[in-house]
């Protein structure tokens, strides 16, 4: 299972100010392997974004006009079939015109022919939003079948602050992705999946934690890999500097103890555990209460074991969900992760090197190998941690019985 990266994505751009904003998205979109992305812009929509601007980012002339010689019917063959319409930014005019019907210009009639799925980004000023009419259309849309993707609140355009800002580019490009891959189940449709990420931090006193070298990108691609799977995805997110996908949800942790309750509590509800984090495997034994001043002589910090999570969840859950941990390791990649397997009675240990350039903290590529309960192992040279993520996704669903 991969990103379905052939599928095409039509973008329509409306006549909003967030429109100069389209063009990054459509970047991250071409960043993720997306190719076949074709555009609409309505007459306003030309007055924010030009034609050749957005022509000049795809390759191709976007669409803008019902009658244009040479292209007529195209407001049906663009979308009959296409991945996702996704409208980027939808202002109050083209929502009314989704929601009533109206057909009169090349986007409005593009979406009565869409066959995919169909994601609109409501942009605008706050009362425009908020006014009876717009809301009224939003749902009505939304009963339609319409995925919206609500607005941030913020500084606007217009000078006033409120809802009506378009999320950033990654957000939107995130939602679209879930869009057009969920519309097909995948192999994990209906499997709820947790993933714990990203570092632990132990206090020491209010100022000073004791912190394991976590950024939570394998942990970010896990859960857009399982998420565009299928999979309903629930991030417990640690230390690090990751932004997870929007769609999933997330519960923020700071210690090793609340990783562990955390976990713990949703564990029961859960097909699949993913430890990917990295955890601290000892606290302070004590915490200063007031930030310890310095006095030039040795300090001692006492520090006692941490509860091993995939420890526990091995014992409770073996063979009832799928348990899969990391083992990062500086040698003997293979070897630690065969035992941490048999110890921590997981399904699945991915074995990686950190501590050199292009594998571990920080870095987008990993050497990794997949060693399974099943004895099978695959060994991975150097890889993106986005590609290794679908590689795991794809084993997990293997495990699961669900490979197609
Ligand atoms: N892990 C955990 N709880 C801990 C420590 C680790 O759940 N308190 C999980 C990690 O998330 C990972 C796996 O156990 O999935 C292995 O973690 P790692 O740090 O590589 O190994 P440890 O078991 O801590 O052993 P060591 O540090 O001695 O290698």
């Amino acid at each position: 299972m991969n990103r379905q990266t052939g599928q095409r994505i039509v973008i329509g751009i409306s006549g909003g100010i967030a429109a100069y904003k389209t063009v990054n998205v459509i970047r991250e979109l071409q960043k993720r392997g997306y190719r076949d992305i074709e555009t609409i812009l309505t007459a306003n929509g030309t007055r924010f974004v030009t034609p050749v601007t957005v022509g000049a980012i795809t390759g191709k002339l976007p669409y803008t006009d019902t009658f244009e010689p040479g292209r007529a019917l195209s407001h049906i063959s663009l979308v009959q079939p296409c991945g996702i319409l996704a409208v980027v930014p939808a202002t109050a005019d083209i929502l009314a015109k989704f929601a009533g019907g109206i057909a009169d210009d090349f986007l409005s009639t593009a979406y009565l022919a869409c066959t995919g799925p169909v994601l609109v980004a409501p942009s605008m000023n706050s009362e425009m939003y908020r006014h009876p009419a717009t809301e009224r259309n939003i749902a009505r849309l939304k009963k339609d079948g319409v995925h919206v993707l609500e607005p941030d609140a913020g500084y606007l355009a217009c000078g006033s602050e409120g809802p009506g800002r378009m999320p950033d580019a990654e957000t939107v490009a995130d939602m679209i992705e879930f869009v057009l891959h969920r519309k097909t189940g995948g192999p994990l449709s209906g499997m709820r999946v947790i993933i714990a990420s990203g570092g632990t931090a132990e206090p020491i006193d209010p100022v000073r934690t004791i912190t394991n070298r976590s950024s939570g990108k394998m942990g970010k691609e896990l859960a857009t890999a399982f998420a565009l799977a299928g999979a309903d995805v629930e991030i417990v997110a640690g230390t690090g500097t990751a932004c997870y996908p929007a769609y999933c949800r997330q519960t923020k942790v700071q210690t090793a103890s609340e990783m562990k309750d955390a976990v713990l509590k949703k564990a029961s509800a859960a097909d699949i555990i993913v430890m990917a984090a990295a955890v601290a495997d000892y606290t302070p034994e004590t915490v200063f209460h007031e930030k310890k001043k310095k006095d030039g002589n040795l300090l001692n910090l006492r520090l006692k074991p941490t509860t091993d999570i995939l420890k526990t969840l091995g014992t409770r859950f073996e063979g009832e969900k799928i348990l899969v941990g990391f083992a990062a390791e500086t040698s003997n990649v293979e070897e630690s992760a065969k035992k941490k397997l048999t110890e921590k009675k997981a399904d699945l240990i991915v074995g990686n090197i950190v501590g050199v350039p292009d594998s571990g903290f920080e870095a987008d590529t990993i050497r990794a190998v997949l060693v399974a309960k099943d004895q099978s192992t695959v060994p991975y040279e150097k890889i993106s941690k986005e590609e290794l993520a679908f590689h795991i996704v794809e084993k997990i669903s293997a495990i699961a019985g669900r490979n197609k």
